[in-house]
């Protein structure tokens, strides 16, 4: 294990206000993504998709790293350029999501365990070969009056730390995501107490199984109201909420957080994320996006599945992550949305 290469990764990830693209949807989720505007979802169709994003002229000013899934790594651009390589020519490093999905959890009839660690050490090794750096594991907790349990809190904690002592081991930064669902009609105060017990319990848990904190990123929601929840909280109550469980259950010695976006909306996740970053009181981590909707729904409408519109696609893509550095360094205004991408 090299910890200075995993501290400069990890704080490679989270420099300048660059955050991440997550583009890991696995084959039957990005297909859903596909159906609801009517495009066949093939290998081609989908290699085509992600190399939109992928070769955007200059997007590596605003993005660091794109977490890719098992398909994309494996393939290989319409200039037969390896996709990580095609990564690397743009200054962005190239990540992999390594579970294998949340599956119902023994015990419990609405609750979810994530799988995937038998052959993880195999499967980091080849990984790293295909030039991963960084990789992903997200946790899925769903909100309601009587859950989470505390068994499901804690099986997936220890699954998290598990996955990331493995990861360390292989010279690969692990991104730990324990996704308190939005899901459900629950109060901001309601996510606030869930999300400060799971946090809790996953930092215990890297802390018994000797996570190096320096080399890791958190990826975390943010403290928001349930989706159908009549009383939704204003962007400073998230802010503040957001940055009161961090402050509370991250270590400083963690060099950052990237966000998910969970089903905002776009302009949802960068005006919460600019308004965390400007708000007042010590931020000792980077706080920074991991955004998969948030940052493709635009591209992946104006694109529509047709050729002819990948520009538009790239177009529309530069200007979100774009808004999105921007909020990762306090500096974003309602206004940056009408200026059209240049690129
Ligand atoms: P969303 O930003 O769409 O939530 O996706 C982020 C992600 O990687 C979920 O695992």
């Amino acid at each position: 294990m090299k910890l200075i290469n995993l501290a400069d990764t990890a704080q490679a990830l989270v420099s300048n206000g660059k955050g991440i693209l997550a583009a890991d949807e696995t084959v039957p989720t990005l297909t859903k993504r596909f159906d609801a505007h009517k495009i066949e979802s093939t290998p081609d169709s989908r290699r085509t998709y992600r190399e939109m994003f992928f070769t955007t002229p200059g997007i590596g000013e605003f993005i660091s790293g794109v977490i890719l899934q098992d398909e994309t790594i494996h393939q290989k651009s319409s200039q037969r350029v390896a996709m990580a390589d095609v990564l690397s020519q743009q200054g962005i490093l190239p990540g992999i999501k390594v579970d294998n999905g949340a599956k119902p959890l023994a015990g419990s009839s609405e609750e979810k365990i994530t799988e995937g660690l038998d052959g993880l050490r195999e499967r980091l090794k080849e990984y790293y070969k295909l030039g991963a750096r960084f990789a992903k594991w997200r946790a899925v907790i769903t909100v309601s009056d009587l859950l989470p349990s505390i068994n499901c809190i804690h099986v997936n904690a220890n699954a998290l730390a598990r996955y990331a002592a493995l990861c360390q081991e292989q010279d690969i930064v692990p991104i730990i995501e324990p996704e308190v669902l939005m899901d459900g009609s629950h109060t901001i105060e309601r996510c606030e107490e869930i999300t400060s017990a799971v946090l809790h319990a996953v930092f215990n848990a890297l802390f018994d199984q000797k996570i190096y904190f320096e080399g890791m990123l958190l990826k975390p929601n943010m403290i928001i109201s349930g989706k159908e929840c009549l009383k939704q909280a204003s962007i400073e109550e998230v802010a503040a909420a957001t940055l009161r469980v961090l402050r509370r259950f991250v270590p400083p010695a963690v060099p950052g957080m990237v966000f998910l976006s969970g089903g905002q909306d776009h302009l949802s996740a960068t005006g919460h994320l600019n308004a965390i970053n400007q708000s007042e009181g010590p931020k000792p981590w980077k706080l920074s996006f991991s955004y998969g909707r948030a940052l493709q729904d635009e591209a992946l409408k104006a694109w529509n599945g047709k050729d002819e519109n990948l520009k538009i696609g790239q177009q529309a893509f530069f200007h979100r992550a774009k808004c999105d550095n921007a909020a990762a360094l306090g500096r974003y205004v309602k206004a940056m949305e009408n200026e059209s991408a240049k690129i």
